[in-house]
């Protein structure tokens, strides 16, 4: 009888082991902010964060729910404050999907930022992951270059549950001009 108690406690110690060690394996990225983007200001690498502060309509996405058109289409819906409020937030700033303890890192002044398309950053942004594109993959990047890549991540904002006054109908590939971002040629 001790034997088989001791045997049973033996098989839970390896099945908790087993179980721990999973979850550390398998704990999910997290998301590091613009701050871990900081080499893709580079201009030999194509300064990627200059374009989205500056062209990219993604980076204001947060700001465009202080405006009063924002205002009056969520009071409609009885949204008091845009700004504030999940069922706007989800689509305009990436940090509102962060878990609570990331958003240090993530603003939601940041609107969609990288990290809103390319995936939470934590196991792929260092720049020896990052050099070898298959391993940054498997860590979690999202590569966007396929129509069918595109449906799945622009389709997850740009899609029927935008409220309808602001809605439009968007190609994926060829509406990208004010999004287009790319590494330098020589790159490619
Ligand atoms: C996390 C949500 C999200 C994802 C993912 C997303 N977008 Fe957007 N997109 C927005 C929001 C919100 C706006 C409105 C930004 C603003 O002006 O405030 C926007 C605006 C745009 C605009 C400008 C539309 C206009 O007013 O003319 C284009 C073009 C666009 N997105 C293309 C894309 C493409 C292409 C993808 C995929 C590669 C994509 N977006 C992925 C949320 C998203
Ligand atoms: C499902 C994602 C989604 C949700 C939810 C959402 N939006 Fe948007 N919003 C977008 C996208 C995407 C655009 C850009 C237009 C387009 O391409 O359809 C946009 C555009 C806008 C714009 C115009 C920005 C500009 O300056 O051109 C405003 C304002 C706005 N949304 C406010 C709101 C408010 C207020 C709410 C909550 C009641 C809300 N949105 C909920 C995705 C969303
Ligand atoms: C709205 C979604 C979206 C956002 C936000 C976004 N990207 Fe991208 N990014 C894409 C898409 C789509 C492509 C693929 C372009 C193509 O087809 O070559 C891409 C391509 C890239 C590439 C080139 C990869 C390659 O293989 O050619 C880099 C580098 C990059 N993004 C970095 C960034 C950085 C850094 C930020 C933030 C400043 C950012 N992206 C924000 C959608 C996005």
């Amino acid at each position: 009888m001790k034997g088989l108690i001791c045997l049973g406690c033996g098989m839970l110690v390896v099945a908790l082991t087993f179980v721990v060690t999973m979850g550390q394996e398998e704990s999910p990225p997290a998301y590091v902010g613009m701050k871990g983007c900081v080499c893709h200001k580079l201009k030999s690498l194509g300064n990627q964060v200059g374009h989205w502060q500056e062209k990219d309509p993604h980076a204001k996405a947060y700001e465009s729910l202080k405006s009063e058109e924002s205002k009056k289409v969520a009071a409609q819906m009885g949204i008091k404050d845009p700004t504030a409020d999940k069922r706007c937030l989800e689509c305009h700033a990436t940090a509102s999907v962060a878990p609570e303890d990331q958003r240090v890192n993530l603003k939601m002044e940041d609107g969609v930022s990288c990290e809103g398309c390319h995936g939470p950053g934590s196991k792929y942004c260092k720049k020896q992951i990052m050099i070898d594109r298959e391993r940054a993959v498997a860590r979690g990047l999202v590569v966007i270059k396929t129509p069918e890549q595109r449906q799945k991540v622009c389709g997850r904002c740009h899609n029927k549950d935008v409220p309808k006054e602001f809605y439009k109908e968007l190609d994926f590939v060829k509406d990208w001009e004010p999004v287009k971002h790319t590494l330098p040629p020589e790159e490619n």
